[in-house]
């Protein structure tokens, strides 16, 4: 099995339908973070540029996992408040998904160490997460990734 790990500019993906639908394939649910997240980017990005990058992660022509970094404020909920655009001055929103059928085979672990090196949108600053799951949980504490209060004071 060879896995492929490719980064892809936001301002190109979000005006690619076919991207996009398998992106939003590769979420929770309809209403999901990932999903309010390509609203508001795909809103945004007919006004402006958006500071946003998407890792996705493909077996064959199958994308089977993908995680979206931004820098863009959002309505993103974390346990103490939103996205908001302080925030998102200081750390880079990431969220992430992979495939049920393909978890646990070290697809989160490389599409977070891909996510690490993207300078030109981490800035080498911290990423915000919100770990909901006992997996994420464990994919974040093993790539010593902290999570963030809004106010950037480390937990
Ligand atoms: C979290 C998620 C992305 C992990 O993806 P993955 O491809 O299975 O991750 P990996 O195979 O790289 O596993 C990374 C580590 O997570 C842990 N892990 C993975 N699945 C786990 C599970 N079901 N229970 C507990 N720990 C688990 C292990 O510690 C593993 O490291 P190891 O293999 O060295 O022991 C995936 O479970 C997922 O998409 N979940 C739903 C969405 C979600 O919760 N996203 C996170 C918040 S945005």
């Amino acid at each position: 099995m060879i896995l492929k790990i490719t980064s892809i500019d936001a301002n190109k993906a979000l005006f690619n339908e076919n991207i996009i639908k398998q992106f939003r394939k590769l979420t929770l649910y309809s209403s999901s973070g990932l999903n309010k997240e390509l609203d508001n980017l795909t809103c945004l990005a007919q006004t402006k540029k958006v500071n946003a990058k998407m890792v996705a992660a493909h077996i064959g022509n199958t994308m089977v996992g993908w995680c979206l970094l931004s820098r863009e404020p959002s309505h993103f909920s974390f346990y103490n408040g939103n996205y908001s655009k302080k925030l998102a001055e200081k750390y880079t929103l990431l969220e992430i998904f992979v495939s049920s059928k393909h978890r646990g085979m070290g697809i989160g672990t490389a599409l977070i160490k891909r996510a690490k090196v993207l300078f030109s949108i981490t800035k080498g600053q911290p990423f915000a997460i919100a770990p909901h799951s006992k997996a994420g949980n464990a994919l974040f504490n093993k790539l010593a990734m902290k999570n963030y209060k809004l106010d950037g004071i480390e937990l």
